[in-house]
C-alpha cells in the first residue's frame, strides 16, 4: 500500500460543536477506577474508523460480496453502515467486535435513498456519501444532529456540481441537510483549496461513475484510505507522489470484492500503549493496529519521552506495538507531528506523569473539536496534581515525575509550584505504590477521547478516581471497557439499590434507570421466583426449608434483561404465574434460600462492577454500601390498580409476609431516599434518582 504521508487531519476545516448525540447509554455514565492496579496482556483495538467507513462505501460499489473483518462497532461507522443499506447494498452485521462483516455490493444494486440518510454526527459519511450517490440516479438528502448540521459541505459540493451533479445545502456555505440529485457525471481534476481527506474521497468516489479520468491534487498529502482501497479493489488508478504532494486519478472502473481486515485504530492502541508506560508494572501488546507514518506520530513522542515503546513490523503498514511501564520525561511536541492532533489529550496525560516540562506546540485547533478540547485537557491535568498552562496555542505541562509513594516531589517544586500541586490526596501516602497522580473526580464533558484519557490517568492515581460523562465513549470504543478488563483491570461503574413492596413500580423505575445510566440491571425478586416455580415444578412443598434450599443452592438462575432461565429451562413467563405469586413469598422467607440468593447477588455486582439492583432487601441487606439507595413506595389502591392481574388478597398476604418475616424483611434502610411513585411520571421519577448519582 502507499503510503499516506505526512499530511493533514482528516476533517481540518471547520468547528465541531460539542456533540449531542445521546445514544450513548450502552455505556456507563459514570466510572470509578480503583488505585493500583496493572494494566498486563495484549489485544486488538477497534479497526480503524477511516478505514471502516471506506470498506463500507467501496465494498458497496464492488460487483460482489466483499468480506471485511474487525469493522470498527462505533456510532459514525454505524451510521454509514446504515446508509449504504439504504442505498441498496445489503450488509450482514458482526457479530461483536472483530466479527465478519458481509457487504453484498454493486453497481446494479444501488439507487438513491427513500428517505432521508441520517449521518448523525459523522461528517465522515455525509462527505464520502455525497461523492458515492452524485453518480446516483434521483434525489438523495444527507441530513445529521444538530453539531454536524453545523459543518459546511461547500468543499464537496463545488466538485461534485463541477462534475454534474446538482447539490443544495443551507447558505452559501452549503450547511446540511443536502440534497444531491445525481446522474451521468463527467470527469474533473481538482485542487482542494484546504487539504482534505474527505473531499479528496468524494471525488474520487464520484470518479467511478465519470466519463474521463478524474484527477485529485492535493499540494499536501492527507490520509490514503480511499486510494489504497480502491486499488485493492481493482480500480483503474494512478498514485503519483511527488515533495509533500500526491496526485490521484481515477477512471471509471468495475471493482472487485474486498477482502480486508480493517488494521486496529491507532488513535485508541494509544490509550493502552501510554497506559502501559505511565502505570507501574505494566506490559502491554496491541496487535495488527494501522501504523501508516502520518498516524502513528504519538509513537515517536511516547519513544522521546523515554517511554519504552517497540514496533514489530507487519506487512501493509500493519504493525504490533508493546509498551513497558518506565520513567518518562518531558520533551516538545509540534502539533504537525500528530496532524489529526486525536493523541494529544492521552499524551498529555503521559506528560502529567513525566519528569519536567512538555509542550505541545501549535495545539489551537484542539478548541474546536468535539469539545473545547484544549480547555478540557488543561482541567484533567491540573486534576490530577501535575501543572498545565496554556501559552497562546500551546500547551505546557509540568509533570509530576512519579514515581515512589512519597509521589510528586520533583515535578511541583521544580517549576515554581503552582496552586494546584499540593491539593487532592497530598503526597499520596499509603496509596499505590509508584502512582505519579492524585486521585481526581473528571467529567468528559461529552468528548470521547478526553473520556478514555481520563480511565488511563485514573490508573496512575494513587486513590480511587471518578470519571463522569463516561457514556460518549460508544461513540468511537463500545468495547473500551471489555479491553480494560482483558487487561486486568475491572472498573466500577454505579450501585442502585431499589427497594419497595410490590405494585411501587421497582422494576418499571429500575429497567428506566437502567437504559439511562448504561449499566445493567439486575432483578433479584425474578431468582426468587425461579426458585418458587421450581418448587412447585418438581413437587416440592414450598414451605419445606431443607427441600427448597437444596434446590436454590444447586440451582443455575440466570436473570439477563428479557429472559430468565432457571437450569437452563426459559420461564421468563412461568415465574409471574399466580400460582408462584401465591407461594414465592413463603419461599423467600426461608433463610437459607436467602443466604444462597444474596451470594450469588453479590458476586453479579462485582462481576458487573455495579448495577441497578431491584428487591426487598438490597439497601438493607445485600448491599448496604449502595451508592444510592431508594425506597419505592405508592398508596395502596395505585399498587393494587397496578397489579390488577394479581388478586387483592394474594398480593396483601405477600406484603404482610414479606415484611414481618424474622430474616431481612422488607423496610426502608435509614439511608434510603423515600420515593412515593403515586401519580408522577417514570421519567420525573428516573429524573430525580439520577441527579442523586
Ligand atoms: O414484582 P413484585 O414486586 O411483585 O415482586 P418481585 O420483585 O418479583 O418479588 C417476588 C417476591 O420475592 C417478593 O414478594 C418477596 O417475597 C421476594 N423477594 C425478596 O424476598 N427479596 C428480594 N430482594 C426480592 C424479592
Amino acid at each position: 500500500m502507499s503510503d499516506p504521508g505526512a499530511g493533514v487531519s482528516e476533517d481540518p476545516i471547520e468547528p465541531v460543536l460539542a456533540s449531542t448525540a445521546r445514544d450513548d447509554a450502552v455505556l456507563p455514565a459514570t466510572v470509578r477506577i480503583e488505585a493500583g492496579a496493572a494494566l498486563i496482556g495484549e489485544l486488538r483495538v477497534p479497526g480503524d474508523k477511516s478505514i471502516s467507513h471506506r470498506a463500507l462505501i467501496i465494498g458497496a460499489v464492488c460487483e460482489g460480496t466483499s468480506v471485511v473483518r474487525g469493522l470498527s462497532l462505533g456510532h459514525d461507522v454505524r451510521r454509514t453502515l446504515a446508509a449504504v443499506r439504504q442505498l441498496g447494498a445489503a450488509v450482514d452485521e458482526p457479530e461483536g467486535a472483530g466479527g465478519v462483516t458481509l457487504v453484498h455490493g454493486g453497481r446494479a444494486r444501488l439507487h438513491a435513498a427513500l428517505g432521508l440518510i441520517d449521518c448523525g454526527n459523522s461528517g465522515t459519511s455525509m462527505r464520502l456519501l455525497a461523492g458515492l450517490v452524485a453518480g446516483l440516479p434521483g434525489t438523495t438528502v444527507l441530513t445529521g444532529d444538530e453539531s454536524l448540521s453545523a459543518r459546511p459541505m461547500d468543499r464537496v459540493a463545488e466538485p461534485l456540481a463541477a462534475m454534474g451533479a446538482a447539490v443544495a445545502g443551507r447558505t452559501t456555505r452549503c450547511l446540511p441537510p443536502i440534497s444531491v440529485s445525481g446522474g451521468p457525471l463527467r470527469a474533473i481534476t481538482w485542487t482542494p483549496p484546504v487539504a482534505s481527506a474527505q473531499v479528496k474521497s468524494a471525488v474520487l468516489l464520484a470518479g467511478l461513475w465519470a466519463d474521463g479520468e478524474t484527477v485529485v491534487y492535493e499540494p499536501v498529502r492527507t490520509r490514503g484510505h480511499t486510494e489504497e482501497l480502491l486499488a485493492l479493489a481493482g480500480a483503474a488508478l494512478t498514485v503519483t507522489d511527488e515533495g509533500a504532494g500526491r496526485t490521484v486519478a481515477v477512471r471509471a472502473s468495475s471493482l472487485a470484492p474486498l477482502d480486508l481486515t480493517v488494521p486496529g485504530d491507532p488513535s485508541q492502541a494509544a490509550f493502552w500503549l501510554v497506559g502501559a508506560c505511565i502505570v507501574p508494572g505494566s506490559e502491554v501488546t496491541v496487535r495488527d493496529v494501522y501504523a501508516g507514518p502520518a498516524r502513528v506520530g504519538f509513537l515517536r513522542v511516547l519513544s522521546r519521552m523515554g517511554g519504552r515503546v517497540t514496533i514489530s513490523s507487519r506487512a501493509d503498514q500493519r504493525a504490533d506495538i508493546t509498551a513497558r511501564y518506565g520513567p518518562l520525561h518531558g520533551t516538545v511536541v509540534d502539533a504537525a507531528e500528530i496532524p489529526s492532533l486525536d493523541e494529544v489529550p492521552i499524551l498529555a496525560v503521559a506528560a502529567a506523569c513525566a519528569e519536567g516540562t512538555t509542550s505541545f506546540r501549535g495545539v489551537g485547533e484542539l478548541r474546536v473539536k468535539e469539545s473545547d478540547r484544549f480547555a478540557a485537557v488543561l482541567r484533567l491535568v491540573a486534576s490530577t496534581g501535575a501543572r498545565a498552562e496554556a501559552h497562546g496555542d500551546d500547551l505546557v505541562i509540568h509533570g509530576t515525575g512519579g514515581g515512589g509513594t512519597g509521589g510528586g516531589g520533583t515535578g511541583g517544586g521544580g517549576t515554581g509550584g503552582g496552586g494546584t500541586g499540593g491539593g487532592g490526596t497530598g503526597g499520596g501516602e499509603g496509596g499505590a505504590p509508584g502512582a505519579p497522580l492524585d486521585a481526581f473526580v473528571a467529567q468528559s464533558g461529552g468528548d470521547h477521547r478526553l473520556a478514555m484519557a481520563a480511565v488511563v490517568a485514573a490508573l496512575a492515581a494513587r486513590e480511587t478516581s471518578r470519571i463522569e460523562g463516561f457514556g460518549c465513549v460508544a461513540t468511537s470504543y463500545p468495547t473500551f471497557l471489555d479491553d480494560l478488563r482483558a487487561l486486568g483491570v475491572s472498573p466500577r461503574t454505579q450501585l442502585l439499590a431499589i427497594d419497595g413492596p410490590a405494585g411501587s413500580g421497582k422494576s418499571t423505575v429500575s429497567r428506566a434507570l437502567s437504559r439511562r445510566l448504561g449499566i445493567p440491571r439486575l432483578d433479584t425478586g425474578a431468582m426468587y421466583r425461579a426458585v418458587a416455580w421450581a418448587a412447585l415444578e418438581r413437587g416440592v412443598d414450598p414451605a419445606d426449608a431443607d427441600a427448597v434450599s437444596a434446590i436454590a443452592r444447586a440451582a443455575t438462575i440466570e436473570v439477563g434483561p428479557d429472559v430468565v432461565r432457571m437450569d437452563g429451562v426459559v420461564v421468563t413467563h412461568e415465574i409471574r404465574s399466580p400460582a408462584v405469586n401465591r407461594v414465592v413469598s413463603l419461599v423467600a422467607a426461608i433463610p437459607a434460600v436467602r443466604a444462597a440468593l444474596v451470594e450469588r447477588q453479590r458476586a453479579w455486582v462485582a462481576a458487573h462492577g455495579g448495577g441497578v439492583v431491584e428487591g426487598r432487601d438490597i439497601g438493607t441487606v445485600v448491599f448496604p454500601d449502595a451508592d444510592v439507595k431508594v425506597y419505592l413506595t405508592a398508596s395502596a389502591e395505585e399498587r393494587a390498580r397496578r397489579r390488577h392481574d394479581e388478586a387483592a388478597e394474594v398480593l396483601a398476604r405477600r406484603d404482610h409476609i414479606d415484611t414481618t418475616r424474622t430474616v431481612s424483611p422488607l423496610m426502608k434502610a435509614d439511608d434510603a431516599r423515600l420515593v412515593d411513585t403515586t401519580g408522577r411520571s417514570v421519567e420525573a421519577v428516573v429524573d430525580e434518582i439520577v441527579s442523586w448519582t
